[in-house]
């Protein structure tokens, strides 16, 4: 996608893989700048402290990782220790752990010689995929937008929540990728953009549409149900971080009270993902996702920039307030209407047959 009018990947190796520049994205959406990572524990930090973050983009910054850790881990035991702390710098986005395995798939059979150049080549590779699935996410969920569009012959509004942008996988994104296409197309559309407490994806929505000149209106995360009852939203677009083979989806937290609204209202709910976000192994999203809970200062504070332009974060509630902070929910498959994903559209009880020949070698 563009940025400034220029064509801008979230993540890209240079020279040769022995570094990678990223985009801190805990300074959008006041300050672009670029990031370079030079070592693994460079990965780890800023996955953990989400520099990079969103499915997609942790696994592929997991993959670099991995490439990076080479740089010191000429053995087994060092490596494959290595490998265990970036699988493990965030918990529910099982793209982290896909890629890590894929990774480690490649290298252990080789020779400690020869595994840099195989990890630069399979990390490559696995970026420009995710490019590639991304794209063809958005073209899948573009032919459920024209439908409507056909159907309503007027602007379309589309509700999202958190960020499942470009800035959340290498392009394209997962949610706003159908958005984009559509847009592009010239099928008008209206994006309404949940902020998304406590860290504020919602901002970095906002800034990507603003980038691309798609239409759209930032709320709060509670005003999309009022929106809903009131006609004001014809779908509900959103990303996910692991999806269970039956369909149940862990995603922002908010997102399950929006599929409440949304089931409530008859409004379609989509979740766009590439099938790197599905964890073949588990059924039950409630029971068997490990849900992130994230420290108590994100629910504490409030991050922005102060008058002169500085970053800077404004307090709510005094210290010791007692806080709790899970990062994620869980949608159960009955309220998602169907998946867009590399492969198409599919409804959650077609999602394990649709790619039943690809059932994860890698998780
Ligand atoms: O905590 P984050 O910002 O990494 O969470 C991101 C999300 O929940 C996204 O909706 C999800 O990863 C899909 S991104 C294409």
């Amino acid at each position: 996608m563009k940025v400034h009018g220029l064509p801008t990947r979230s993540i890209r190796s240079l020279e040769g893989g022995e570094s990678v520049e990223i985009i801190d994205q805990t300074l959008l959406p006041f300050r672009f700048e670029r990031r370079v990572l030079t070592t693994w524990e460079d990965a780890v930090e800023a996955i953990r402290n989400m520099r990079v973050r969103g499915a997609p983009l942790i696994g592929i910054t997991g993959a670099w990782g991995v490439v990076l850790a080479l740089k010191t881990c000429h053995d087994n035991e060092s490596l494959l220790k290595a490998a265990e702390v970036i699988r493990n710098a965030r918990p529910t986005a099982v793209n982290l752990s896909w890629a890590v395995t894929r990774m480690l798939g490649a290298l252990l059979p080789r020779e400690p010689k020869d595994r840099f150049f195989t990890a630069v080549r399979l990390a490559e590779e696995m970026t420009q995929e995710d490019v590639e699935r991304c794209r063809r996410i958005g073209e899948a969920g573009l032919g459920v937008l024209r439908e409507l569009y056909q159907e309503k012959r007027r602007p379309l509004n589309v509700l999202t929540h958190c960020n499942a942008g470009w800035l959340a996988t290498v392009d394209y994104g997962t949610a706003l990728s159908p958005i984009y296409q559509a847009h592009d197309e010239g099928i008008p559309l209206h994006v309404w953009v949940e902020e998304t407490r406590p860290r504020n994806q919602g901002l970095l929505t906002e800034w990507e549409l603003r980038e691309h000149g798609v239409a759209h209106t930032l709320i709060v995360d509670n005003a999309g149900g009022h929106l809903m009852q009131h006609g004001d939203v014809d779908a509900v677009i959103v990303g996910a971080d692991r999806i269970t083979r039956r369909g149940d989806v862990a995603n922002k937290i908010g997102t399950y009270l929006k599929a409440l609204a949304a089931f409530d209202n008859g409004v379609p709910f989509y979740v766009a993902a590439p099938s790197s976000t599905v964890d073949w192994r588990l059924l039950s999203g409630r029971q068997e996702i490990e849900i992130e809970n994230r420290g108590a200062d994100e629910v504490l504070g409030v991050h922005g920039m102060d008058k002169s332009g500085k970053p800077a974060t404004v307090r709510l509630a005094p210290e010791g307030t007692p806080v709790a902070n899970p990062a994620f929910d869980v949608t159960p498959s009955r309220l998602v209407t169907a998946f867009f994903t590399e492969r198409g559209v599919f409804k959650p009880e077609e999602l394990y047959s649709g790619f039943a020949d690809q059932l994860s070698a890698y998780q």
